[in-house]
């Protein structure tokens, strides 16, 4: 029964004493073992002063981690501060003075690909936006009448951060790779809460970060890079932690890692390196295929509850078209946010809709509990 996923988990999170946490789109609900893991770090401060060697074996237990939980190889994963790190010091290896300077990208973007991308228009770059369709999909003929003999990338967003709508990576990636073009993901909104296997998926480069449905907190992101395009590319946005041997020292050359590594940069997020092992630790124990079949449940009980109230998604209907998070159209979206919150149930809200996210941790109570609370706000349903 997916619905015991909750039962199972749900104590580990204190925040369900008090309140329906609805929002992991926007921050995991904090754990017993993150909170720990924090306790842990300063506990060995206090105990043992600076433990480096310590420290570095934390990035690399998280390094492997983040392998487990996308189905591939720690040498494939790079470990930044964020998603736009990762993005930026990818784009700083690109040379769009050669003939092809071309980046094809949606308009279902978050700004880390959005403003980064517009940012290499200083270095040569041209960007080219594909708008999404009324129904908040992108059509994939448009993606592939937009690459050209011009276009050196194509960075799509995973599942907009906006409207909740998935789009179709597999075909994006095929198309691409027809015609030679390596393709970036920002899979951030869906990271943890559904099964990504990168060797399936076939993208180049995929961005993301722990805050989520990871579980785990700010501070740690990860680029993961398919093998065959890691030495084709010399980021200039470096540091010594990207170097081939960390601790040579060199000060006369720059040897950057043969692996993933190579897009790393100066001193790693420590204190958030062990939590985010705290909670992805957590998220492989209760598995991407339990988390993301519990929630899928949920995600269908609150889009039939709004239909009921007379409201309307923006997320697109049906398997393959979205992933936990439900947006709904609203006239006043920090209103509705503010109004739920009365009654103790937290969500969050981008343009003009309400972001409502599950995870393995709620249960359908936490979803009766938003739908009365939005029944009583129902004026401000659009
Ligand atoms: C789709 C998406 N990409 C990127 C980010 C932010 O990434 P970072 O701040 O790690 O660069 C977010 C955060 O909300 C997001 O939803």
């Amino acid at each position: 029964m997916a619905l015991d996923t909750a039962a199972k988990y749900r104590d580990r999170f204190p925040i369900f004493g008090s309140v329906a946490y609805l929002n992991s789109c926007s921050q995991g609900a904090l754990s017993h073992e993150v909170r720990s893991a924090f306790n842990h770090y300063l506990d060995g401060m206090d105990e043992r002063g600076s433990l480096w060697e310590e420290w570095v074996g934390r990035q690399e237990d998280v390094r492997v981690l983040i392998a487990k939980i996308f189905s591939t190889t720690p040498d494939q994963v790079a470990i930044t501060t964020s998603a736009s790190a990762g993005v930026s010091s990818l784009m700083s290896a690109i040379d769009f003075t050669k003939g092809k300077n071309k980046i094809v990208t949606t308009g279902l973007e978050f700004p880390t690909i959005g403003q980064i991308s517009h940012a290499q228009e200083l270095r040569g770059a041209e960007i080219v936006h594909i708008p999404a369709e009324a129904d908040n999909q992108l059509d994939i003929a448009k993606v592939a009448a937009a690459i050209d003999d011009k276009t050196i990338l194509v960075a799509v967003t995973h599942v907009c951060y906006r409207n909740g709508s998935m789009t179709d990576i597999k075909a994006i990636v095929d198309l691409a790779h027809s015609r030679g073009v390596p393709v970036l993901v920002d899979a951030y909104q869906s990271a943890g809460a559904i099964p990504i296997n990168f060797e399936e998926l076939g993208a180049d480069f995929l961005v993301g970060g722990v805050l989520k449905y990871m579980l785990s907190c700010p501070g740690v992101g990860f680029m993961l890079v398919n093998k065959k395009n890691v030495m084709k590319a010399i980021p200039t946005m470096t540091g010594w932690f990207a170097a081939r041997d960390i601790f040579a020292m060199d000060i006369m050359k720059y040897d950057p890692a043969i692996d993933a590594r190579r897009f790393e940069s100066g001193t790693p997020p420590i204190p958030s390196l062990y939590a985010a092992k705290a909670g992805l630790g957590l998220l492989l124990e209760v598995g991407l295929d339990n988390a993301w079949a519990h929630t899928k449940v949920l995600h269908n009980q609150m889009r039939e509850g709004i239909i009921s109230l007379g409201g309307k998604c923006a997320t697109p209907a049906g398997a393959g078209f979205h992933a936990a998070m439900l947006a709904v159209k609203v006239t006043d979206e920090h209103a509705m946010v503010a109004a739920v919150a009365q009654d103790k149930v937290v969500i969050s809200s981008r343009d003009s809709n309400i972001r409502i996210s599950p995870h393995f941790y709620n249960n359908s109570e936490d979803i009766e509990r938003l739908l009365a609370s939005i029944a009583k706000n129902k004026h401000l349903l659009a």
